[in-house]
């Protein structure tokens, strides 16, 4: 049998339910350092989400999730029903951090439907009903992002060149990442596989996220500029786009984040497969197409400043989407945990399935 050795417990972990407290790495301070905020309060939760402390689609509803826990936690109730307005309360208010990424929503929805089930016991099961369940989307999230890398793997080959964008990583879920975990599973197995990481501005998560954490797990990668993608495919040296997604509409429309449909263009020019890699709780089939999907647009500071370096003149334009919209016709194939999704999509139902 294949050894394979399972690099779980070196991957970072970008969010945890600690003591009663929130505890996420805090990604805006990455490469640099490795820290964690520990937060109190839904208010502290939906401000790390907005200003990208936890960023990434299943990581920012593990979050949510936890955050909604931890302020009905420490709250006491008369009954459950007085429990019930005040998560709907605290759910709609995090649910507003950001809006491009559904699972967000979903992680809300699934506390809704929790609180739901158990709304006839007193209000302490239902505290821990929830605790279990904000558990559980972070359990399950771990076993989806490992299928994921198994369902790649049959895309892959041994000396293969991936180009990957914005980080969709471990950083980006509970562990491994989506796009990111046919990487970890092919380097575990042995394969020589070389990967090209875009910087992905404005903030660069490619640069510090997605380049921090495959060097630190041993995998070969290469940072390039966001502008040198089609040289390098043109140079041969890319035998596919591996993404990750904030929001998949019924049709297979795709946001994800911004500089992702270049990519989808330039792979459909060079004959490069292009795969969109998510959790089914990415795949919304109340969202239609691409275009009725809400996309976050961010402060002009992202775009003018780094670290308080001015990188334009003062009082210029800007305009800064954080996330864009890939058509389907230039997806070759959605990978969730359940299996690969090929064209023509259609997705339906509870779960994207
Ligand atoms: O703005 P961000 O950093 O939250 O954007 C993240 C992305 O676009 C990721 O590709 C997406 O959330 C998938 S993460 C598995």
């Amino acid at each position: 049998m294949e050894k394979v050795e399972r690099m779980g417990a070196q991957q970072p972990r970008p969010v945890a339910l600690v003591g009663g407290r929130v505890r996420l790495i805090d990604q805006t301070r990455l490469p640099q350092e490795l820290s964690f905020v520990d937060l109190h309060s839904p208010e502290e939760v939906w401000q790390a989400i907005a200003h990208l402390k936890v960023r990434g689609a299943p990581a920012i509803g593990m979050a949510a999730a936890y955050g909604l826990y931890v302020g009905l936690a420490k709250q006491s109730f008369g009954d459950s029903a007085e429990l019930g307005r005040e998560l709907e309360s605290i759910a709609s208010y995090l649910q507003t951090a950001r809006p491009t990424a559904v699972n967000l929503a979903w992680a809300m929805n699934r506390l809704r439907r929790c609180f739901l089930s158990h709304r006839q016991e007193d209000v302490q099961s239902i505290k821990d009903a929830l605790r279990d369940d904000a558990l559980a989307i972070q359990r399950e999230d771990e076993t989806a992002c490992g299928q994921m890398g198994e369902h790649l793997l049959t895309l892959m080959h041994d000396g293969m060149g991936v180009l990957t964008h914005c980080n969709a990583g471990a950083l980006a879920t509970s562990q491994y990442g989506t796009a990111l975990a046919g990487l970890y599973a092919a380097h575990e197995r042995g394969w020589r596989v070389k990967v090209f990481a875009d910087e992905t501005r404005p903030v660069l998560q490619g640069a510090r996220l997605t380049a921090w954490e495959l060097q630190r797990a041993g995998v070969d990668v290469t940072l390039i500029c966001d502008n040198m993608a089609a040289t390098v495919m043109a140079q041969k040296k890319v035998h596919a786009v591996m993404v990750g997604a904030d929001r998949i509409a019924a049709n297979g429309d795709t946001a994800n984040k911004i500089g992702t449909l270049n990519l989808a263009v330039l792979a459909s020019h060079f004959h490069i497969p292009f795969y969109v890699v998510a959790p089914q709780s990415t795949i919304d089939p109340d969202t239609a197409r691409g275009p009725d999907i809400p996309i976050e647009e961010r402060a002009g500071e992202e775009v003018v400043q780094w670290q308080g370096i001015r990188l334009a003149p003062e009082g210029i334009s800007v305009y800064n989407p954080a996330f864009d919209v890939t058509p389907h016709e230039l997806v070759t194939a959605i990978i969730t945990e359940r299996r690969i999704w090929h064209p023509p999509f259609a997705f339906s139902g509870t779960g994207g399935g």
